[in-house]
């Protein structure tokens, strides 16, 4: 049986990935960052044996750590980066809020890098090899020069991190090249 691991599976897109790939006879790893809370989540393995929920905050080195020595090697076929923040609150120059800048990359860059890190031999293992994260249409420097900023707004946290995403991925599958067939995809939800 194919092993999917999603992060950010509680809610949203990452839900419906362990949803569809369950419905499709997949082993589904779902990790929600407080799995006492993810309701929906829960219900839908209580349904579905295959499908087990782990906890994973993905700026928590800690937590991330945790989960790859829970997982003790268990090769993962895909490894999913659903998980993902978009900063509301300064987002135009003069009130730049940075905190949220700073949580913005730790979460889409740094924790999709984090958390690949941590189970790359998991993946290396699995029969697939591939490690997929979301990116955004609004990530593109052409659609900043097209009038995106005037259609979708600055959001400067987001749409860096999501930039520094899709740079860090490429490389990611660049330097993998060597191990063989394993594959780094950025997709895009919107
Ligand atoms: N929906 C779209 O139209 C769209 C378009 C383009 C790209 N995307 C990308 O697609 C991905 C999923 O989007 P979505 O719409 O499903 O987002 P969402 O509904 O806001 O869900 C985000 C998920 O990420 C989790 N998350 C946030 N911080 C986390 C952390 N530190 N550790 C672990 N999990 C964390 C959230 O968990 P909590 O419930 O604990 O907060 C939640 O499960 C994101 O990366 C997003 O940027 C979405």
């Amino acid at each position: 049986m194919s092993v999917l691991l999603a992060t950010g599976a509680n809610r949203g897109l990452g839900l419906e990935f362990v949803r569809q790939y369950s419905a499709d006879g997949w082993e589904v790893l779902a990790t929600s960052r407080q799995p006492e809370q993810s309701n929906e989540l829960k219900q839908h393995a209580a349904q579905h044996p295959t499908v087990v929920v782990h906890r994973l905050d993905v700026t928590d080195e800690e937590s991330v750590q945790d989960l790859a020595d829970k997982l003790d090697g268990k090769p993962i076929d895909v490894l999913l980066h659903s998980s993902g923040i978009y900063p509301r609150e300064g987002q135009h120059i003069g009130e730049i809020d940075y905190d949220g800048w700073r949580e913005a990359l730790e979460t889409n860059l740094f924790g999709v890098m984090r958390v690949t890190e941590a189970l790359l031999e998991n993946v290396m293992a699995g029969q697939r090899k591939q490690i997929a994260a979301i990116s955004t249409s609004l990530s593109s420097l052409r659609g900043v020069q097209g009038g995106s900023v005037a259609q979708a707004g600055t959001s400067y946290q987001y749409r860096s991190s999501k930039t520094a995403l899709n740079m860090a991925l490429s490389i990611l599958a660049k330097e993998l090249e060597p191990r063989g067939s394993v594959s780094c995809c950025l997709t895009r939800a919107g």
